[in-house]
């Protein structure tokens, strides 16, 4: 095998109260997809933020083509004209067009001429689709297009290595996809690439290896095939068994039910769940939970659990308080013959020793 671009040795970054990585050791090769997957708090920002040296290990080291870039006086500025990095937040430069957003590193650091970074940036910008907005200010772009600026202007460096923490996290769904396909597009340009992301389906599709964190490192490092379809060990398997699962419970009168809209848009797109699929999960909510069961009981108590299953089934499984009621003695026929539209194998029992939840009703989406 070639040389590794990037050697993690024996990596360990303690802060005051917690330590979330002892003694990671990484090989990263050029032209590696790397995506960061795991649970919150296992140090996935901390690893990508020390690889370009935005914080400092307490101890271990990191050597980039042969340099070790914890040593002291290391050039810091060389590290991150090397690796370049995303944030879920953008970080454009408010002040600044955005054309002199992307302008502005090469100018200044690598000392190309103004007109020669201008040329640069435009073309890039024509890559991206916002050419037309060169003169515009990051505060007048929408979220998905001030990332796209973002992934740009860490281009515009030529960087051997981009870093992305969470891409689109903050981005409204509807933008998610346009900025995942320019960073499709710029892996297979074949930059090297690290990802942290949420968005499992997304993971699957580009990277060429996922990297799952927890226990203070990396846990699993497998092809996208190992770590989603056959995770060798615990904890990873239960990770992406729970990414399969939503639970929403509703235990007031005062919901607003367009408050779970985005959890359930959240749970089709990690899921990559067909569209009408997901449409049929809003319809269960809205009809049996909000519209049956939520008036019927005084004080409400409704658990509504949709798991996707390997096989690529859903299932919906409704528990609820109150006295034995099955939702097909309702009169609401407008809702009964909405559920019916769209699931199928439905079950309905009620089990008295479950005193919190004795009412439960299973069923299985329907995709059409
Ligand atoms: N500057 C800091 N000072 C103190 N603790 C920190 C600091 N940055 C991170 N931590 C802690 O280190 C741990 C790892 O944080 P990190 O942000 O790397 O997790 P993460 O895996 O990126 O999580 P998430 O998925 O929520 O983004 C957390 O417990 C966090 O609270
Ligand atoms: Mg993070």
């Amino acid at each position: 095998m070639s040389e590794p671009m990037i050697s993690i040795r024996n990596l360990t970054k303690t802060y005051v109260s917690v330590t979330p990585l002892r003694d990671v050791n990484l090989d990263i090769y050029r032209g590696d997809i790397i995506a960061i997957i795991g649970p919150s708090g296992t140090g996935k920002s901390t690893l990508l933020r020390m690889i370009n040296r935005l914080e400092t290990p307490t101890s271990g080291s990191i050597i980039v083509d042969g340099e070790d870039i914890t040593a002291p006086g290391c050039r810091l500025d060389l590290v991150r004209q090397k690796i370049g990095m995303i944030f879920q937040s953008f970080n454009l430069f408010d002040q600044l067009t955005v054309v002199e957003n992307i302008m502005a590193a090469p100018v200044s650091l690598r000392h190309v001429s103004r007109q020669d970074a201008y040329d640069q940036a435009m073309t890039l910008l024509k890559n991206v689709s916002l050419q037309s907005k060169a003169l515009n200010y990051p505060s007048e772009l929408s979220g998905g297009q001030q990332q796209r600026i973002a992934i740009v202007r860490a281009l515009a460096m030529q960087p051997e290595m981009l870093l992305f923490d969470e891409p689109t996290s903050a981005l409204d769904p509807t933008m998610v996809g346009e900025v995942e396909s320019v960073i499709r597009r710029v892996a297979r340009q074949g930059t090297t690439m690290m990802i942290v992301t949420h968005g499992m389906d997304f993971a699957r599709s580009i990277a060429t290896r996922v990297i799952y964190m927890d226990e203070g490192g990396v846990y699993e490092d497998g092809t996208p095939e190992q770590i989603f379809l056959h995770p060798q060990r615990e904890r990873t398997r239960q990770f992406i068994q729970r990414l399969k699962v939503l639970t929403i419970t509703i235990d007031s009168h005062d919901v607003d039910a367009l408050g779970y809209i985005p959890l359930i848009e959240e749970f089709a797109e990690k899921n990559d769940i067909p569209r009408s699929v997901k449409n049929a999960m809003h319809s269960i909510f809205d009809e049996v939970c909000i519209c049956i069961l939520l008036p019927r009981l005084e004080n409400p108590l409704i658990k509504m659990t949709t798991e996707y299953g390997a096989d690529g089934q859903v299932m919906v499984n409704i528990q609820y308080n109150g006295p034995r009621f099955d939702i097909h003695d309702s009169d609401d026929d407008l809702a009964l013959s909405i559920i019916k539209a769209v699931t199928t194998e439905k079950t309905y029992t009620y089990d008295a020793t479950r005193a919190d939840l004795p009412n439960q009703l299973s069923m299985r989406l329907i995709e059409d």
